[in-house]
């Protein structure tokens, strides 16, 4: 039987993955979500920390909204695409109105059964997991929930140790993408929405099958741009951020290349061996850094 490890005060570990002490979820909790019903019309967004949850939950809360008008609801994205790991949506998670779309860092192990068996739209966003390390940090500033590292190091280790929040980035990219044939799933790297919004937003639309007009994807596209997504209130977690849950503004930088004001020489070589250790036998590209 699985039992649970206690990493820290702030953190414990359950089947490979590192949850957090104060939330309050119990193994039996993070059991029972194998067996949350799932309905053949969900869509679950699924991401490794800080890979761009909150900007896809954004999207797909407009896409939602453009292809199903008189379901549009004025309330936090934190409502309107709950995550599973919030133990407070546990009593209405079966109450959303379909077409529900629920978000989750949970490992495929942990995820609901019914969305392999039904076949779900899945879409997994990663990043580069330079910037993801980089922005885990600056958020484990933020969020009253973690421990404040010691140290841009000490954290830096953690993370390739697979300490972080949620454990290994690269066990959560690597399952999922073997998994992907179990699985109606779509991969979008956080790189390409900075690239190219608009185009990522049209090949969203085709995956969840929402036959937007060209006006209406110019709408999803101008409601998630960064700036912009800094001054909506429901889209950018601010309530969080006012009940000093967040010490920080979680819309920080919103780029594709801040490591590199912050790893040294030696640490980028050390995260490029780990990275050609870990992740080389797949076929997966990152891209490391933008100009802006
Ligand atoms: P940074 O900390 O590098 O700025 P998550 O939502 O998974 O926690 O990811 C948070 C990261 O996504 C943060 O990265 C945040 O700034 C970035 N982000 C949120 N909305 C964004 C947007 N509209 N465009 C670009 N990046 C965005």
């Amino acid at each position: 039987m699985d039992s649970l490890e206690l990493l820290s005060p702030y953190l414990f570990r359950y089947k490979g993955r590192n949850f957090v002490v104060q939330k309050g979820l119990k193994p039996k909790d993070l059991d029972a979500f194998l067996h949350v019903d799932v309905r053949p019309t969900d869509v679950y967004l699924i991401t490794y920390p800080k890979s761009g949850t909150v900007w896809m939950q954004q999207i797909l809360a407009e896409i939602m909204d453009a292809a199903h008008p008189d379901q549009v609801e004025d309330c936090s994205n934190r409502v309107r695409v709950p995550f599973l790991e919030d133990r407070c949506l546990d009593k209405v998670l079966g109450e959303r109105p379909d077409p529900r779309v629920y978000c989750t860092h949970l490992p495929t192990n942990m995820l609901p059964h019914g969305v392999k068996t039904k076949r779900i739209k899945v879409v997994y966003v990663m990043r580069n997991p330079k910037d993801v390390l980089v922005s885990l940090y600056h958020f484990a500033h933020s969020w009253v929930l973690l421990e404040t590292p010691k140290s841009f190091e000490d954290f830096f280790q953690d993370f390739l140790d697979g300490n972080a929040f949620m454990g290994s980035w690269f066990d959560h990219v690597r399952e999922y993408y073997n998994e992907k044939d179990q699985m109606d799933i779509l991969f979008v790297r956080y790189e390409d929405m900075l690239k190219d919004l608009r185009g990522e937003v049209v090949k969203l639309c085709a995956f969840l099958g929402k036959d937007l007009t060209d006006e209406a994807i110019d709408h999803v596209v101008e409601m998630s741009i960064f700036k912009n997504m800094k001054t909506i209130p429901n889209a950018n977690y601010l309530e969080l951020l006012e009940k000093q849950f967040y010490q920080r503004d979680t819309m920080r930088k919103g780029v594709a290349g801040d490591w590199k004001n912050h790893f040294t020489v030696a640490q980028n070589e050390y995260f490029d061996r780990v990275f050609a250790e870990r992740m080389s036998d797949l076929p997966l590209s990152f891209t490391w850094e933008l100009k802006q």
